[in-house]
C-alpha cells in the first residue's frame, strides 16, 4: 500500500536528516510505511565539473545565492519521479508563519516537496518559476531550511493515522494551539524537592480532574495570548459591570 504521505526533501546537506528521520516515532513510521521521506541532493542537478550551486550576488553584498538552474532542474525532476506531483513548498523566513491549522492542512496532501535553501537564500527566479508556497517557522534567520522542514515533517507526521501508538494518540488533539495550551502534567515521584502533585489528581474523581485540566488550560492559553498581544488588563463585558 502506498504510504498516508510522502514527502521528498531538497537539500544540499541530507546527511543533516540521519538522525532525525532514524530514531523514534519517524522511523517507526517509515518502517510501517506510514511515510516515506526521501532526500535529494541538488547538487547533483548543477553543471560543470565543480557542480556548483551558489554564486555570488548580481549588484554586490555579502554571502551567496543559490543559482536557479541546478535547483528549478531538481525540483521539477523531483516533482515528476511520483504521482501527485505533490505540493511545493520553500522553506523561507520571509514565509508564512507555520502554526497547528497549517500542520492539519498539510497532513491531508498525499505529498509534499520541501525546498530547503542555504545561504544568503535563493535566486528570486527560482520562487517566479516554480511558484512554491513559502513557509517559515518563525521570525529568525536560520542558516538553511534543514532545521525548518525537520519541524514542518515532525508535526505533519503525528497527525497520520496510525503514526502515533494508542496511548501517544489517546492525547486530547482538541487540545492544539489555537484551541487551548495543554494543561500540566506530573507523574512519579508524588513529591520532587517539596513540590506536591496537586491534590484534585490523586483522588480518582474523574469530572473534577477534567475540570482542574480544563481551567488550568484556559488559564495557561489566556496567560500566553496576553503575553503574546502584550495585553495586561482583562475587559470586562459592560453588562457585567455594576
Ligand atoms: N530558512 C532560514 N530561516 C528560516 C525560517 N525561520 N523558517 C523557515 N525556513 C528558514
Amino acid at each position: 500500500m502506498a504510504p498516508a504521505l510522502r514527502v521528498d526533501v531538497l537539500t544540499l546537506f541530507p546527511g543533516l536528516f540521519d538522525g532525525f528521520l532514524g530514531e523514534s516515532i519517524l522511523s517507526r513510521a517509515i518502517a510501517k510505511g506510514l511515510v516515506d521521506v526521501k532526500l535529494w541532493n541538488f547538487r547533483d542537478w548543477a553543471e560543470g565539473k565543480h557542480h556548483q550551486v551558489d554564486d555570488r550576488p548580481y549588484g554586490g553584498g555579502p554571502g551567496m545565492v543559490l543559482m536557479a538552474p541546478p535547483l528549478v532542474a531538481a525540483a521539477e525532476a523531483v516533482a515528476l519521479m511520483a504521482e501527485p506531483v505533490g505540493r511545493l513548498i520553500a522553506m523561507t523566513p520571509q514565509g508564512t508563519r507555520l502554526n497547528q491549522s497549517k500542520v492539519r492542512e498539510l497532513a491531508g496532501e498525499p505529498r509534499l516537496i520541501l525546498v530547503c535553501g542555504r545561504y544568503e537564500g535563493f535566486d528570486e527566479r527560482i520562487l517566479e518559476t516554480l511558484c512554491p508556497e513559502q513557509i517559515s517557522i518563525g521570525d529568525y534567520v536560520l542558516s538553511g531550511g534543514e532545521v525548518a522542514a525537520m519541524v514542518v515533517i515532525d508535526a505533519v507526521m503525528r497527525l497520520i493515522p496510525g503514526v502515533l501508538g494508542d496511548a501517544e494518540s489517546a492525547i486530547d488533539e482538541s487540545f492544539s494551539p489555537e484551541v487551548g495550551l495543554e494543561y500540566p502534567h506530573y507523574t512519579r515521584p508524588r513529591e520532587f524537592r517539596g513540590l506536591p502533585v496537586p491534590e484534585v489528581l490523586l483522588n480518582g474523581d474523574h469530572a473534577a480532574i477534567e475540570r482542574w485540566r480544563r481551567e488550568q488550560s484556559r488559564m495557561r492559553t489566556e496567560a500566553a495570548h496576553a503575553h503574546a498581544t502584550g495585553a495586561t488588563i482583562t475587559v470586562v463585558p459592560p453588562e457585567r459591570i455594576g
